[in-house]
């Protein structure tokens, strides 16, 4: 069963800005897009560098690093240099909190 991991209150997280959690030892970045959250395992699949702090365009992710091209709301990857897709993980308002699930896609 998922459990869930309290990222703040919803509305905290102005849009286009990300928060970093820890999930059960992996970095996970959760993201406010146009009224939604999208959280993904903070590792490119490209060479293992941290993602979240690539330049966003509308629900997609460019990674600092080469300039792969990822979706933020299903971690497939759009662009190379990465060829494998990255983890997302399920986020919910519960009670006017945000909230992670502990289990990744993949
Ligand atoms: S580390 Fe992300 S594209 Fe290379």
């Amino acid at each position: 069963m998922t459990d869930w991991i309290d990222a703040g209150r919803a509305g905290s997280l102005a849009p286009g800005e990300h928060l970093l959690v820890e999930i059960e030892g992996d970095e996970v970045a959760l993201f406010h897009i146009d009224g939604e959250y999208f959280a993904i395992r903070d590792v490119c699949s490209h060479d293992g560098t941290e993602i979240a702090s690539g330049h966003l365009e509308g629900c997609e992710i460019i990674c600092p690093r080469h300039g792969a091209r990822f979706c933020l709301k299903t971690g497939k990857v759009l662009s190379p240099p990465a060829y494998e897709d990255i983890a997302t993980y399920p986020v919910r308002i519960h009670e006017g909190r945000i909230e992670i699930g502990t289990e990744p896609s993949h």
